[in-house]
């Protein structure tokens, strides 16, 4: 290697040889070593994982770089993984996500909070 190039860190080649499954919603799905999970599920013709919660529409992969998570779901229990940045295991499980907005508070005009916390601070002596 040349002094002053890049080092490819983390970089593992696919190996068509070894074969993984990984489960979406209970759903196995075959790939191969080395694949990221985004890769897995786009190999296997599943284009989107996720549910924009502004609009309810499909998300899957967009940057494929770690950058916009559009890719996240939950990972054996762990929510919000970029699934574009994590290299897949056998027997991973995977359940897409789909987080609505929270419903805005308006404050109507003569409306009192008669039972908030606002209500119990002004209790305490
Ligand atoms: S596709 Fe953008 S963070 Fe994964």
């Amino acid at each position: 290697m040349t002094a002053g190039m890049p080092r490819r860190r983390g970089v593992v080649p696919a190996d068509s040889s070894t074969r993984i499954e990984i489960h979406l919603d209970g759903q196995p799905i075959g790939g191969t070593a080395g694949q990221t999970l985004a890769g897995v599920l786009i190999a296997a013709g599943r284009p989107s994982w996720r549910r924009s919660s502004g609009r309810d529409e499909p998300r899957g992969m967009f940057c494929g770089i770690g950058v916009c998570f559009d890719c996240i779901a939950e990972v054996n229990g762990e929510r919000d993984v970029r699934l574009c940045r994590r290299r897949a295991v056998d027997g991973d499980r995977v359940v897409t996500q789909h987080d609505a907005l929270p419903t805005p508070v308006r404050d109507e005009p003569g409306a009192t909070d008669a039972g908030g916390a606002d209500a119990a601070r002004e209790e305490t002596p």
